[in-house]
């Protein structure tokens, strides 16, 4: 018995070092999201800021290349606006006769074309970090879209003396920003290569976009705006899936019902 305990005793006290020692990211804080619960849908006004945010700022490094332009007829775009929109692509197609490729108008069945010709070409232009493919990215990351968000709303200027605050006990003590990197504290490894092209912390800045609707383009608007549209992206069905959710809920509550008076007149003889 004695051995047991100082068993449990040594394990719980070498656990509690080993997290005390471990820089942990904090975990994205919760939102609130429109698309939440079993009855969720998506805000179309909502969707189409994020797009014109995505378009105006994100498209400028990241691609969003599984979104085709037609499917944003999903979103409230009329079949006239897509093509307009569509027209304003240049999109690489070919090869021609000759065997070369050609610039044209977007088109669209044309997918978003992407902003670098390469991998190597996109993280040779963000200090060697390649910017993801947006499509499927608050689906691909643990928190979704409160992660998205927090990236978003997570850049800071590090203080000097954070080793003394308690507010940054999670980083490791050896911890040293990289020149041309930006602290963030949700984005693992805390030092992201998302700045602005004029240097600025993060790709978003209050009233960098201009809403046609009038909504204040704040920080955190457009991070919520942007992150909606691309949990649309990642997950267009998404509102089908909740209303097919909740009809089978009901179906099968009636059938349950159901079988229970089958299953009390089939034995009431027996009984
Ligand atoms: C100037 C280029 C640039 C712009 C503009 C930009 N990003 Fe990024 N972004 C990057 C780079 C580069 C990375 C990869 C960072 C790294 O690995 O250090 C990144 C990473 C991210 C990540 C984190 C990905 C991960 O791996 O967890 C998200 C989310 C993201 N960007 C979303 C956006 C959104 C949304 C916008 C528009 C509001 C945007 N970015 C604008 C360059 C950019």
């Amino acid at each position: 018995m004695k051995r047991f305990l100082i068993g449990v005793l040594a394990t719980a006290c070498g656990l509690s070092l080993t997290t005390a020692e471990a820089a942990v990211t904090p975990p994205p804080p919760k939102q609130e999201w429109s698309f939440d619960g079993p009855f969720g849908t998506f805000d179309r006004a909502a969707l189409q800021r994020g797009l014109q945010v995505y378009q105006e700022v994100c498209s400028g490094c990241h691609s969003l290349k599984y979104v085709a332009f037609r499917n944003l007829a999903d979103i409230g775009y009329s079949q006239n606006e897509i093509k307009l929109f569509a027209a304003e692509a240049t999109v690489v197609d070919g090869p021609d006769d000759e065997g070369e490729m050609f610039e044209r108008d977007g088109l669209p069945s044309d997918y978003f074309p992407s902003p670098f010709p390469n991998d190597k070409a996109a993280a040779a232009a963000n200090n060697g970090a390649l910017p993801p493919d947006l499509s499927l990215m608050t689906k691909a990351r643990k928190g979704g879209p409160d992660y998205t968000y927090a990236i978003l709303t997570g850049f800071e200027e590090l203080p000097e003396n954070w080793k003394e605050l308690d507010e940054y006990s999670f980083l490791p003590r050896d911890f040293e920003l990289q020149d041309g990197l930006t602290f963030n504290r949700y984005f693992p490894g805390h030092q992201i290569a998302m700045a602005d092209q004029i240097a600025m912390a993060a790709p978003l800045a209050g009233g960098v976009v201009e809403y046609a609707d009038g909504t204040e383009a704040t920080i955190e608007q457009m991070s919520h705006d942007v992150t909606t549209f691309l949990m649309w992206t990642a997950e267009p069905k998404l509102e089908i899936r909740k209303a097919w959710g909740v009809k089978v809920m009901i179906f099968v509550f009636v059938l349950t019902v159901l079988l229970y008076f089958a299953k009390r007149k089939v034995w009431a003889d027996v009984h």
